[in-house]
Parts: structure tokens; C-alpha cells; sequence
């Protein structure tokens, strides 16, 4: 239906032939493929990290803040410009989800409005890297030390983006990736927990499989199991984790087409009627290429490309407007959902395609049509 499209995976004869080999073999559970493609990333974050991989990047979520002690009552403090999955995740174990404002240059959440939300009810910030980018990243972990709560990072966004040169920055504590299908790199469907914390990855490896810890007795070898906690069926299948383990060996070259899709953006799109987020895409492995235009245009901007067989998206409507996550009004989110567009990014994206769509774009903002 569009001659260009908002996002897109890109999966071919690797991922194919792991999903084949998979069947072959006939388990298709959570085995032998689920755990090379643990010890796959973390390889390739290398530094001291364990990983978990679960069913999506919402299991993921769920799973980190049960494993950190959340409980229902709780309070997390979560930015109002985020996909809903971040939201439902917070809710799917009783806390509340509080909507914080946003910085309008980067899209990620405010460091002064999170500062005055904190109270003794919260346990947890949930730090959403938007865009793949790390906003005011170094402050928020300040404050969540000096405030004594966790901070959680939402890097469904950033998968391969780096900060202050790392993969896995030093002060990380718990991080949270989605491979659906649209990611960085896809499982189909699937997502990971990551953390240089022990005791959060073990407990995430009980909760992903009903709750269900495993003993054998040392003595007779005889095996048995317990249940002490509330499990989920949230483990990764052994076909998801087959297309994540080819796609995590192409992730330098998805970063590399991903990056320089968005340098052409940042070059090309005029800066007087577009402004570009603020984010360093050397760095970043950019997810989404969202811009901020006049209020009032971006609708009729989306419209006029739609018309041109080009998709669109918005990322994001805030969550304070919707009716379950009704809360104290957000300015900049709301003005950010009014004039956030994201533009089309993928890997089979070729240069001439985004160079069409800023020549599109800078006409319909300059000259009308
Ligand atoms: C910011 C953010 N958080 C969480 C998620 C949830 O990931 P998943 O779709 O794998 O459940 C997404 C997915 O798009 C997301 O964009």
C-alpha cells in the first residue's frame, strides 16, 4: 500500500534457515537456542552482564520491576511520551504508573518534574532511551541515587546505541530490550533483561517460567520443584531466539545503514521548519527518526505524504491523556504529542528514498503543497 514505509524488519536466508533448523530439530520450546542467544549478548555487550531473554519487551518490563521487589501500591515514575507497553507493564503487577513530563529537545523524560513527583510510595523510575537516544540520562541516575530508587531503563529504542561510549554504560543497573518486530534486531517477537545484578536476572529466570524453581536433591539426585512466588509464561521460544541469534551477527551493518539514513535526515531536512531532536547519531543506533514541526501542520504534513505513498507515525500520543493513565498535566509531552511525526527509518530503506521524503517534507512546510 505505501511506496515508502514507516519501519520494517529486515530477516532473509539466515534467519530462515535457523527458524529450519529449529523445526528439525523438533523443540521448539525454551532450550538450547533461547541459551546461545543469552550468552550471544552477552558476549556482545561484554562487560560483566548477565541477560535473560523473555517473551517481549512488556514481559521484560514486568519481570525487572517484580525482581527489583515492586509491589502493588507501589508508584513508578515513567515519562509520558512512551509506547503504552510501558505503562501496561507497570500496571500488569499493581503499581501505578505516574506520567512525568518530557524535555521537548530530546523526548526524554524531565529531570525537574520527575525530581518533584518522587515521594515515599515510589520504588522506581523507568528511564524510556527515546529514539535511541539518552536524553539527560547522567542527571536522572543522580537523582535516582540521591532519592535511594532503583532506575530502570526502557531500551526498547536503543539496541546497539552507545553511551558515554559503551554499550552498557558502568552505572547501568537494569535494562530492558524489545526485539519485535520492527527493533534494532528482531526476534519476531521477544525481548531481554539485562543487569550486572545477579539476583535480578536469577529471579527473572523463576518468574519467566511460572514461578517455578527447580532442586535436586544432592544426596539421591532426586528432583523436585517449588513455588514460592507469582510466575508468568513469559519465557523466549527456541524459533524466536534462532532469528535473534543471525540477526544479532548483522547488527553492525543495521547500525551503520541505520546511521547514515539519519545523517542524511539531519542534513537534508531544513532546519527552519523542522527541528531535529537533540541526540548525537554517531553514537545512537537510531530506532525512529521522530522531528518536531509547527503546531497545527503535522497532521496536514502526514496527510500530504500519506498522499504520496508515504507512512508515517506518531511516537507517541501521551500517556496522561488516556483515560487509565489520567494525571497531572504534562506541557511539554502534550505539546511534543502535538507536534511529533516520525519519518520513515529501516534497514531496506534506500538513500534516495529518504532523500525524496526531506525534499517532500521541507516543500509541504515551505511552500504549502
Ligand atoms: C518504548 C517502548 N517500551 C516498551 C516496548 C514494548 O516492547 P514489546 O513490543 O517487545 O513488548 C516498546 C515496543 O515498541 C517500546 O517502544
Amino acid at each position: 500500500m505505501y511506496r515508502i514505509k514507516l519501519s520494517q524488519c529486515c530477516v532473509g536466508e539466515e534467519e530462515a534457515g535457523a527458524v529450519a533448523d529449529v523445526l528439525r530439530d523438533g523443540y521448539l520450546g525454551c532450550g538450547e537456542y533461547v541459551f546461545a542467544f543469552e550468552r550471544a549478548l552477552e558476549s556482545f555487550f561484554c562487560d560483566n552482564v548477565k541477560v535473560a531473554c523473555v517473551s517481549s519487551g512488556t514481559a521484560a518490563i514486568q519481570l525487572a520491576l517484580q525482581a527489583i521487589g515492586v509491589k502493588s501500591g507501589d508508584k513508578i515514575l515513567v515519562p509520558s511520551i512512551t509506547y503504552v507497553a510501558s505503562f501496561q507493564a507497570v500496571s500488569a503487577i499493581g503499581a501505578t504508573p505516574v506520567a512525568c513530563d518530557v524535555d521537548i529537545s530530546t523526548g526524554c523524560m524531565n529531570l525537574e518534574d520527575t525530581c518533584r513527583k518522587i515521594d515515599e510510595r515510589v520504588k522506581a523510575i523507568l528511564y524510556v532511551h527515546y529514539a535511541g537516544g539518552f536524553g539527560d540520562r547522567e542527571r536522572m541516575l543522580n537523582l535516582a541515587q540521591n532519592e535511594g530508587v532503583r532506575l530502570i531503563e526502557d531500551a526498547a529504542h536503543s539496541f546497539g546505541s552507545l553511551c558515554n561510549e559503551k554499550l552498557i554504560e558502568e552505572r547501568s543497573d537494569v535494562l530492558c530490550f524489545s526485539f519485535d518486530g520492527i527493533k534494532n534486531i528482531t526476534c519476531g517477537d521477544g525481548g531481554c533483561i539485562v543487569s550486572n545484578d545477579n539476583d535480578v536476572i536469577d529471579k527473572v529466570r523463576i518468574y519467566r517460567r511460572l514461578g517455578i524453581k527447580e532442586t535436586r536433591d544432592v544426596i539421591t539426585g532426586e528432583c523436585d520443584f517449588e513455588i514460592k512466588d507469582q510466575g508468568w509464561r513469559y519465557h523466549m521460544n527456541n524459533l524466536n531466539a534462532a532469528i535473534g541469534i543471525e540477526q544479532l551477527k548483522k547488527i553492525n551493518c543495521f547500525r551503520d545503514k541505520r546511521r547514515r539514513l539519519a545523517s542524511i535526515y539531519c542534513s537534508e531536512l531544513n532546519s527552519s521548519v523542522v527541528k531535529l531532536l537533540d541526540m548525537d547519531i554517531k553514537q545512537t543506533m537510531p530506532h525512529i527518526f521522530p522531528v518536531l514541526v509547527a503546531d497545527g501542520k503535522r497532521n496536514s504534513l502526514r496527510e500530504f505524504l500519506f498522499g504520496q505513498g508515504i507512512e508515517t507515525g506518531l511516537h507517541y500520543k501521551p500517556n496522561h491523556l488516556l483515560s487509565k493513565f489520567a494525571g497531572d498535566k504534562c506541557p511539554n509531552a502534550e505539546e511534543f504529542g502535538k507536534r511529533v511525526i516520525s519519518l520513515p527509518l529501516h534497514v531496506s530503506l534506500s538513500d534516495q528514498s529518504v532523500t525524496e521524503v526531506c525534499w517532500l517534507v521541507n516543500r509541504f512546510l515551505m511552500e504549502g503543497y
